[in-house]
């Protein structure tokens, strides 16, 4: 199952990526996060920043390298790794990567864990690509991986760059559950309209859900529920006492220590995500589409 937090700057993405990601830890199945921002936060989060290192990031040229063969195989059709495109959908010839196994797959090197958390972090601009690359040619591996991953009986947690990124690549359409990130203000809303005009455009309305975070009071759920619809509303967040503490002394997640409500509410992700994972099929036939028409 794979779910990935979007949404405008600031909004909340980082967060409850890592209070989810933490939270079906309790599961005992596999989760496997993607830190897929520019800006490199879930480390710190999860208590990880001491393991982390830029040769670990999977857009480290040599390690985007080394992923790509692994994932090509044996394929004929493929002389060369700049042939894998970020549509290449797995066949006969190529490797996958098992969720269930990921301490002995081509990730095992590049994955920062404890227990049955993994991070992967995509990596961000290396000096001497600065002025010459975008951050999209990073992600191009992330792709490629998700395309090839097997997650049916575990998590994927992905923490995405801000705005409305993922229309520009496969990503948006990666996922079981795009869960959008809306703050009780004007602007967040804008994004949300915006998000669900192109979520329709490229076929993924259905994936689309929104969680309404920072909620201080009545006033705040009021104004949510006049421009959410209900069917793609999976809950208030509230503002955490908490999160503002975590914030003040940089310290890392306690699921623990969170308060009750919002505990709730990442249950009730969980039980989006579950009901609405889908048949990998469906997700094969989004990428298909888009390889028909970029490739
Ligand atoms: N429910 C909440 N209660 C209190 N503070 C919160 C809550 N949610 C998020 N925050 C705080 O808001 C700030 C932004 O959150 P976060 O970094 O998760 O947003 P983001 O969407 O990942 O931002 P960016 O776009 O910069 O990556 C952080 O300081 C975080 O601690
Ligand atoms: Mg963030």
């Amino acid at each position: 199952m794979r779910i990935a937090f979007v949404g405008k700057g600031g909004s909340g993405k980082t967060t409850l990526s890592a209070l989810f990601s933490k939270h079906v830890t309790n599961t005992q199945k596999p989760v496997l996060v993607f830190d897929a921002d520019l800006n490199i936060h879930l480390p710190e989060l999860f208590g990880f920043k001491e393991s982390v290192s830029p040769d670990m990031y999977i857009s480290n040229n040599e390690v985007t390298a080394t992923i790509k063969k692994y994932l090509i195989g044996n394929n004929p059709n493929i002389k060369d790794i700049i042939d894998l495109r970020k549509t290449t959908l797995p066949n006969e010839y190529s490797n996958s990567i098992d969720i269930n196994n990921l301490d002995t797959s081509i990730l095992k090197d590049y994955l920062v864990k404890k227990d049955n958390l993994n991070l992967a972090i995509v990596g961000t601009y290396e000096d001497e690509r600065i002025g010459k690359s975008c951050y999209h040619g990073n992600l191009v591996v992330f792709e490629n991986i998700l395309n090839h991953l097997v997650d049916t009986d575990g998590y994927v947690v992905t923490d995405m760059v801000a705005g409305v990124d993922a229309f520009a690549n496969t990503l948006h359409a990666q996922f079981d559950v795009l869960a959008l990130i809306v703050e009780p203000t004007k602007r967040s809303i804008e994004v949300f309209e915006h998000y669900n005009h192109l979520a329709k455009e490229g076929g993924v309305y259905k994936n689309l859900f929104v969680i309404a975070n920072k909620i201080r009071n009545e006033s705040d759920k009021n104004f949510i529920l006049e421009h959410i619809p209900e069917k793609q509303f999976i809950g208030f967040f509230n503002e955490s006492e908490y999160l503002r503490e975590i914030e003040r002394t940089s310290s890392s997640l306690d699921i623990s220590k969170l308060e009750s409500e919002n505990v709730k509410l990442l249950d009730k992700i969980k039980e989006v995500l579950e009901t609405n994972a889908e048949d990998t099929k469906d997700r094969f036939s989004r990428i298909q589409k888009l390889h028909n028409k970029i490739v």
